[in-house]
């Protein structure tokens, strides 16, 4: 699996590199990645933070070098045992007991996120308790806890009905029986439930999920930095997973996660993978915005992005009404047996041999189905390309654009990109020679700045 380029520039001018991160700098939440402030073209500032929060009240642990005083990895020690008290033993005996009881004994305390029994009330008074746990709200957390839905931390947003459907409907077409669900406890509820040839493993930072599976579904782990939260041991499971045959990872990150972090812990997982001396790469379901396509195929240039517009049950913007997300399934697998729901209008474009949206019409002239929005899109000579219903080529700036776009700043900055590669062609022929007013205004702006 290609994983060369290991840093990546993030839009407020910090470059992340993700490079040996077992040597980096212990949070709470496992290695921190190397974080590097650009401003003007020059590094001004490095420093190491958490990998999976971004936000610093949510996990405050910044670090200015490698080594670290062994005062402080105490006290990140202590805070993760903080994070997680409880251990796994005593765990697994609750859930039994819990599972042999009435629904009418079962209760959940939403104050705490925990499952109680009725003599543990009073340790829980004027708290939020629930009652009649019953058991399918025992084998399906994600439907009892709160879940956060803050797009800097957790993010969780669980998958619609048909989102499920599709998903799992695909997975089975490609004959994958072990699917280790990383981020996506919905699916992973789904076939503990069915049980029909499928195995699952969900890994989540969410410790939450620790009280309701046995230690085998479940692995508190961080996918930024690909780090099991208790101990090694509690991943094996997971690489068993990854020495069988059929096996694939399925992951949702939060949309606002980088992918250069997640492609470090695939290129792990696929180095587990690789130890029974496979052909192939590991296979990867990846669910992300569309608009990252660049940055996961430029991690993982094996991936492919599918027209399938994934909805939540509880997101805002992208939950099952008319309005199309921005989210869709990216992978490495064969894109053709990845079947779409004709009743939600895909259908199969036997030139592209995949499955496209409703409105992604084939264009001969580019020999693909190129809407990547679900919207239409239209044939540009000029640029030669398809582009959105509602952009034009503009002869100024000459590129397809908006009606209204900043064209003489893109025209100013196409000359000074031009100017810059000029001089820097002529140093390289001739050290001392000058360009000329005239000839820089020869120069003609036939550039693209920015991809469409
Ligand atoms: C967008 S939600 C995906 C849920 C999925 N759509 C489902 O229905 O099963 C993101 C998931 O990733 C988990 N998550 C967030 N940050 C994580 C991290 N650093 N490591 C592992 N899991 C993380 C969240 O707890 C949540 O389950
Ligand atoms: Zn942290
Ligand atoms: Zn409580
Ligand atoms: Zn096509
Ligand atoms: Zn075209
Ligand atoms: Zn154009
Ligand atoms: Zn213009």
């Amino acid at each position: 699996m290609n994983n060369k380029r290991t840093s990546v520039k993030t839009d407020n001018g910090l470059i992340i590199v993700c490079e040996n991160l077992e040597s980096n700098p212990h949070c709470p939440h496992g290695p921190t990645l190397l974080y590097k402030r650009m401003s003007g073209g020059k590094e001004t500032r490095q420093y190491y933070a958490c990998s999976s929060y971004q936000n610093r009240k949510d996990c405050s642990f910044m670090f200015s070098n490698k080594t670290v005083e062994e005062r402080k990895r105490q006290i990140v020690i202590k805070e993760r045992k903080r994070l997680f008290p409880g251990d796994f033993t005593e765990l697994g005996e609750r859930l039994e007991r819990l599972k042999m009881l009435k629904p009418s004994e079962r209760f959940f305390c939403a104050t705490c996120s925990t499952l109680i029994f009725l003599e543990e009330q009073n340790e829980h008074t004027e708290h939020i308790l629930k009652n009649d746990v019953t058991d399918h709200l025992l084998t399906h957390p994600s439907q009892l806890l709160l879940l956060q839905s803050d797009s800097k931390r957790e993010a969780q947003f669980m998958f619609s009905v048909n989102a499920v459907e599709v998903i799992l409907s695909g997975l089975k077409a490609l004959n994958f029986n072990k699917i280790i669900c990383m981020g996506t406890p919905t699916i992973h509820e789904r076939i503990m439930e069915n049980k029909d040839g499928m195995e699952s493993i969900l890994l989540d930072i969410d410790h939450r999920y620790l009280q309701f599976y046995a230690s085998g579904q479940f692995c508190w782990f961080n996918m930024m930095n690909c780090f099991p939260m208790k101990g090694q041991h509690t991943f094996d499971r997971v690489v068993d997973f990854l020495h069988s045959d059929n096996v694939v990872v399925l992951m949702d990150p939060p949309f606002s996660a980088r992918s250069e972090p997640l492609a470090y812990t695939l290129t792990k997982l696929d180095s587990i993978y690789q130890q029974q001396m496979r052909e192939n790469p590991l296979p990867v379901v990846w669910i992300f915005p569309y608009f990252k396509e660049k940055d996961i195929v430029s991690a993982r240039p094996d991936m492919v992005m599918l027209d399938y517009d994934v909805k939540y049950t509880n997101h805002k913007k992208f939950n099952e009404s008319d309005k199309t997300s921005v989210i869709r399934i990216f992978t490495n697998q064969d894109a053709s047996k990845f079947a779409l729901p004709d009743s939600e209008g895909y259908r199969f474009c036997k030139k592209c041999n995949r499955w496209v949206s409703k409105h992604n019409k084939h264009c001969d002239k580019c020999k693909i189905c190129p809407s990547k929005n679900g919207q239409p899109y239209k044939h540009c000579d000029i640029c030669g390309r398809c582009i959105k219903q509602s952009w034009q080529h503009c002869y100024e700036c000459n590129r397809c654009a908006l009606l209204k776009h900043p064209c003489h700043l893109w025209q100013t900055r196409i000359v000074q990109k031009q100017e810059k590669t000029v001089v820097k062609d002529a140093i390289k022929r001739k050290p001392t020679m000058k360009i000329s007013k005239a000839a820089k205004k020869r120069m003609k702006p036939n550039e693209r700045s920015k991809p469409i």
